[in-house]
């Protein structure tokens, strides 16, 4: 119907940062607000798709129409994707900590006088983004990541679409003084195909502008 491209479509879309705990009390953290994420949420829903909105910990309102799941966790959130899946479209906006502490302390870590400081061992999260792109059967129909970057971002985010195996990339400057993390405006490149000829910029906007000028483009696609 008009005004409901995606009708019938299903997405999953990741949004925020994720937490990794140091010990009860402590954790490892990024700057992401989800606002991004959750404007594409809140536009694919309107647009008539079925949303699943996997969201690590911020303080926004749940966007209307939309399935939320909360995590804390990079694991938890790979989990609850899996579980969301199968779907023909995933965006994944989240900020997700590429490390975690190796061994989460069960007790609060003590600062007991000695001097002593704590040496955190990191180990590597799973890439939600790169495990749905390579996905097999279960691979999503489009799968559109963000690269974050803070210098040759077009450059960057072409290799990371290459390596991760999703189909766009939607690069954003995260550089100091760009209010990328946060705040409401973001200006993107997309990197849809390996000729960059395909590449497209897009004015810098408000983030909801963002979401819906990506849900657009995703519903040429699905034209
Ligand atoms: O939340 P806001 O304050 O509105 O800010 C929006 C944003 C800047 C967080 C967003 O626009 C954005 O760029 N999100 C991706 C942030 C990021 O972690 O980028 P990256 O270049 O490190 O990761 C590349 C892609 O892999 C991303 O799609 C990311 O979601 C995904 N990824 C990364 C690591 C990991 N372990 N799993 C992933 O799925």
């Amino acid at each position: 119907p008009a005004g409901k491209p995606l009708a019938g479509k299903k997405a999953i879309v990741t949004s925020g940062p994720t937490h990794e705990p140091i010990d009860p009390v402590r954790y490892i953290a990024n700057r992401s607000s989800g606002k991004q994420g959750h404007a594409i949420a809140a536009a694919l829903a309107a647009a008539g798709a079925d949303v699943t909105l996997v969201s690590g910990p911020v303080n926004l309102p749940d966007p209307t129409g939309v399935k939320v799941v909360r995590i804390e966790t990079a694991r938890q959130m790979l989990d609850a994707v899996q579980a969301a899946l199968p779907a023909d479209i995933a965006v994944c906006a989240a900020a997700v900590a590429d490390w975690r502490v190796a061994a989460e302390a069960g007790q609060k870590l003590k600062k007991d006088g000695s001097g002593v400081i704590p040496d955190l061992k990191l180990s590597e999260n799973p890439d939600i983004l790169a495990t749905i792109s390579q996905n097999g059967s279960k691979r999503p129909n489009l799968v559109i990541g963000f690269a974050a970057e803070t210098e040759n971002v077009v450059e960057h985010a072409r290799a990371k679409r290459a390596r991760k195996g999703c189909d766009w990339i939607l690069a954003n400057n995260v550089a100091p003084g760009s209010g990328t993390f946060g705040g409401d405006h973001n200006e993107i490149f997309l990197i849809s195909a390996v000729d960059a000829a395909s590449d497209e910029v897009w004015p810098r906007q408000g983030k909801d502008g963002v979401a819906r000028a990506l849900v657009q483009r995703i519903s040429r696609h699905f034209a």
